[in-house]
């Protein structure tokens, strides 16, 4: 068997169906909002590449740094043969993992991006003839159904994305991974911390406007996939901490009133002057509410690992 397999879990026209329900759902609600995971086509995924280096985006920084000194920390403590990977991207930050686990023999990488997945497995197959990796087309907050591996599983999310989920999304979302983990396995969980509002709001709003791009990045994909006739000219990005909520949330507004038509959906949306469609949340984390929503779920927080400047924190819990 080739050490390198690929499973799509999604039929090839779902990611186009999901992008119309959720397009129509997002632009006919008040107020208007699009999810996240539509950011990320080619030049999106390029774009958020270019935001990991800025200065101003620390999250990347701060979790490599977690991962550089503790991986060997997080491979003893999980003793896994298989690593799951969601929303792996390109594998990139997994490497540290990968070189710890000294006894890991699957390597399970999930992605939505299919040349992602293909891209970061075959480089890892070619460096590493032991290792079998086994990638996943799917999406990770849809039910996920994982291949017969030796266990322990360790599965991981990293770089803080499950900020990106609404907290009753999140709750379901630690329940299906819980569902995934037979007693020995663990979750090694990223999350972004609460810190100065200045820091978090220069996070999502650079100077040199990488942010921007990437949020009106969104307005592009749905103009190509649905036919539709956004002008992302004619919107502003802005990035703004929710004290509340702890969440940063990241919305384009609209700079005049204006109609904006989508024909795959047969639809026209007005937009007043000055009207916010939100693009994004990005919730930061403590250390007693991520324990508590893992408890919810089902598994026992037993390492809480913070970079030396406490910005960021890696999680590792166990079934209960
Ligand atoms: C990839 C979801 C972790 O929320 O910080 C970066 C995405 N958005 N800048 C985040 C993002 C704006 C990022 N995640």
């Amino acid at each position: 068997m080739s050490p390198f397999q690929i499973t799509r879990t999604l039929p090839e026209d779902a990611t186009e169906a999901a992008l119309r329900s959720d397009v129509l759902r997002g632009l006919t609600t008040d107020p208007k909002t699009l999810p996240p995971k539509w950011f990320y086509d080619a030049h999106g995924s390029e774009l958020f590449e270019r935001i990991t280096e800025l200065p101003e985006y620390y999250p990347t920084r701060a979790e490599r740094e977690i991962l550089v000194d503790r991986a060997p920390e997080i491979a003893a403590a999980s003793g896994a043969r298989t690593l799951v990977e969601l929303g792996s991207g390109s594998s990139d930050k997994t490497r540290h993992l990968l070189d710890a686990l000294t006894d890991l023999r699957v390597y399970v990488p999930v992605d939505v991006s299919e040349s992602a997945l293909t891209l970061a497995g075959q480089a890892l197959v070619a460096e590493r003839p032991a290792l079998e990796v086994h990638a996943l087309i799917a999406d990770f907050t849809a039910s996920l159904a994982l291949p017969e591996t030796p266990g322990p599983r360790l599965v991981a999310f990293l770089g803080g994305t499950i900020g990106n989920l609404l907290p009753a999304e999140r709750g379901a979302f630690l329940a299906s991974v819980r569902a995934l983990l037979r007693p020995g396995d663990a979750l090694l969980l990223g999350t972004d911390l609460v810190k100065d509002e200045e820091v978090l709001v220069r996070a999502y709003d650079d100077a040199a406007g990488v942010t921007a791009a990437f949020n009106k990045n969104v307005l592009a994909v749905v103009n190509r996939e649905l036919g539709a006739d956004f002008d992302p000219g004619a919107f502003d990005h802005v990035a703004l901490w929710d004290p509340r909520a702890e969440w940063i949330e990241m919305r384009l507004r609209a700079r005049r009133t204006q109609t904006v038509k989508v024909p795959a959906l047969d639809l026209a949306v007005d937009f007043a002057a000055g009207e916010e469609l939100r693009t994004e949340i990005s919730a930061k984390f403590r250390e007693e509410g991520v324990r508590t929503e893992l408890a919810t779920a089902g598994l026992a927080l037993t390492h809480w690992w913070t970079d030396r400047a406490d910005r960021f924190a890696l999680s590792l819990s166990t079934v209960r």
